[in-house]
């Protein structure tokens, strides 16, 4: 949450900023700043809300600087106000900083700095990095390491030291006109390379417009970015050699390409998304007769063989889309799998069970929580050793993120850069990615026969296809009937077996982008309580796709069409029954359960979509959310 910008070098820094932040704002936009340094003075410009407001300042305004920095902000320490928004100075304003994540100790910091004499003006946890940077210029602690390299350099240094928290930070002063300092300590920070000039950002794609050189720093570490180039250290002071790696990027990821937002855009492009996971990871020449794996993870042994359990930790819509995995990995692979919030398992972690391996799912790779989660996890049974080793596998999108750097053995999601902040084809790609795994473990467990999986894998590469047909039979007959409910206050999902999981991820999409309340229950338990909630007013959306629970699910329907609800089914194509029960129907084709969810939850995607977009609502930035959840 947060994103930060950085630029040294020989071309005018404001823009270069703003277009950086234009491509981080998807981390935050409660406010957004930069404070470029030239000729002497420290220029900074901050505004409320969304970036467009700081533009609009900046309109006219002259800046030759070649140095600054810039952030947009998620706000967790003092509300969304231009006296909270970054870059922080010093008294002097002369120094700034801007940061991504949390001082956890800056309470006791800020006190240290008022007895000091220091005044602050904001109720910011980052406004004691600048002066605390600005006391340790003036008195330097006696175990100096850095200063003949820059004093600069080693007053950011002991600062850092005395930081507790997960943070990234980018620093300019006046005083150091050829100097930008970038620190990375459980929050991302990669520094770009080109002619002369360096970039810093909190995700590649603000620095890939200008050069696809890219060096990622890790946690406790601190480098120095000058025209002549980048210098990296740890926070001991000791220097490390680092060198850039080559990225593949193609701009044109991030256009909206005609479509009115990026989420509709992600959602069109599932079924391309689903294309290229088949492609990558299933063995196009695959024959049943040939007695190999179809699956073409390149996952090591030891990881997957003699697995007694799996765990899988994830927040948000990657621990629904693991819910679906854990379906697919009990009932196809034949592993007991348990899927918990990494949030709550950093602080209370099951016991200990052996010869389990460990999935983090994450989209961004880069959610605080899971990376948090999956290193204690990484941690203990590394001390534990034995039968309870590590065996640790990620799931995302971000190859290049924390996660990718934090666990060895990773499966990319391939969907493409995601701009909406509600996930959509990143939650498509990561149930591909459970397809894939439970089906490799299923081979070598020998769980199912060779002939179910030809015929899984057969209903896998029919699914672009029919993803192109539930899009194209739906987008304009779900818009229409979002009109129905743009004035609703409260919905209920439901579903059973591998689509409760599409019940709780159709309540959070609309939440999260329509803020109307809505919940997602297994259908089995609504008479256990939530059913008091209904009446007229109340629509029902029901997930019943033909398998084990079909029936079972029409008659949970019924008991809330009883109680006056408006049922709306997301149900097999022609079928008779659905048509009888249900007052709107969103039908998808008629597929293997276990394939099901994959065409389930565009009917959901679609109707948060076009319910928040006919309220007027920003779809693809909505209040109060950030799309990389850096902070705890
Ligand atoms: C919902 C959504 C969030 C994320 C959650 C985890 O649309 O996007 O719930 O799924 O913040 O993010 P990742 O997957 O990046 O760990």
């Amino acid at each position: 949450m947060c994103g930060i910008v950085g630029y040294i070098g020989t071309r005018a820094a404001s823009g270069i900023l703003i277009e950086g932040l234009k491509t981080l704002e998807y981390r935050g936009y409660d406010s957004a700043g930069v404070a470029t340094i030239s000729e002497g003075t420290l220029q900074r410009t901050r505004a409320k809300g969304k970036l467009i407001n700081l533009q609009t300042k900046l309109e006219g305004l002259e800046d030759p600087a070649r140095l600054g920095i810039g952030h947009t902000r998620w706000a967790t320490h003092g509300k969304p106000e231009e006296h909270n928004a970054h870059p922080h100075t010093d008294e002097s304003e002369r120094l700034a900083v801007v940061q991504n994540g949390i001082i956890e100790n800056y309470r006791e910091l800020r006190e240290e700095l008022k007895e000091k004499g220091y005044t602050f003006c904001s109720d910011t946890d980052t406004e004691v990095i600048p002066h605390l940077i600005d006391e340790y210029l003036k008195n330097p602690a006696p175990e100096a390491v850095l200063s003949a390299q820059s004093a600069l350099l080693e007053a950011v240094r002991q600062a850092v030291n005395r930081l507790r928290g997960a943070f990234a930070l980018a620093i300019v002063s006046v005083d150091f006109p050829d100097e930008l300092i970038v620190v990375r300590q459980q929050a991302p920070l990669a520094i770009g390379f080109g002619q002369g000039e360096f970039f810093c950002a909190s995700d590649t794609p603000a620095i890939m417009p200008y050069t696809q050189a890219v060096l990622t720093l890790e946690n406790g570490e601190i480098a120095r970015l000058t025209p002549m180039g980048v210098e990296v250290y740890e926070f001991s002071g000791h220097r490390l050699k680092k060198y850039p790696r080559t990225l593949n990027w193609n701009p044109i990821m991030v256009e909206k390409q005609g479509f009115k937002h990026f989420m509709l855009k992600e959602i069109y492009e599932q079924p391309g998304v689903v294309r290229t996971c088949l492609e990558t990871y299933l063995d196009t020449d695959w024959d049943v007769s040939s007695g190999e794996s179809p699956i073409k993870l390149d996952l090591p042994d030891a990881l997957l063989d003699g697995l007694q359990h799996v765990q899988i930790l994830a927040c948000g819509t990657s621990w629904h889309a693991s819910l679906v995995g854990k379906y697919l990995l009990e009932q196809v692979a034949g592993i007991p799998t348990f899927v918990q919030y990494a949030s709550e398992f950093r602080y209370a972690p099951a016991p200990l069970m052996p010869n389990t391996m460990t999935i983090g799912v994450t989209q961004s790779g880069e959610t605080a929580d899971t990376l948090a989660a999956l290193e204690m996890e990484q941690n203990r049974r590394t001390e534990q050793g034995g039968d309870y080793a590590p065996r640790m596998l990620g799931i995302t999108n971000r190859v290049d993120s924390s996660l990718g750097r934090l666990i060895p053995d990773v499966v990319g999601t391939m969907a493409g850069i995601e701009i909406g902040v509600a996930a959509t084809k990143t939650f498509v790609a990561q149930l591909m990615a459970f397809y894939f795994l439970s089906l490799e473990l299923a081979y070598r467990r020998k769980a199912i026969s060779l002939e179910r999986m030809a015929e899984i894998i057969e209903g896998l590469r029919q699914l672009p296809a029919q993803l192109e047909q539930v899009l194209e039979a739906q987008e304009r007959y779900v818009e229409e009937l979002s009109h129905d409910f743009s004035e609703t206050q409260d919905f209920i999902f439901i579903g059973r077996g591998i689509n409760y999981p599409i019940a709780l991820e159709g309540a959070l999409k609309l939440k999260e982008i329509s803020y109307i309340h809505a919940e997602g229950y297994p259908a089995g338990e609504m008479k256990h309580g939530p059913i008091a909630l209904l009446d007229e007013k109340v629509p029902v959306v029901a997930i019943a796709t033909r398998g084990t629970v079909y029936e079972k699910v029409l008659s949970n329907a019924q008991e809330a069409k009883a109680r006056d609800a408006q049922l709306i089914g997301v149900v097999p194509m022609n079928d008779a029954e659905a048509e009888e029960t249900f007052d709107s129907l969103l039908p998808v084709p008629d597929v293997d359960e276990l394939l099901s969810p994959m065409l389930t939850v565009i009917p959901v995607q679609l109707l948060s979509y076009h319910i928040a977009a006919r309220r007027g609502l920003d779809v693809d930035q909505p209040r109060n959310l950030a799309k990389s959840v850096t902070v705890e």
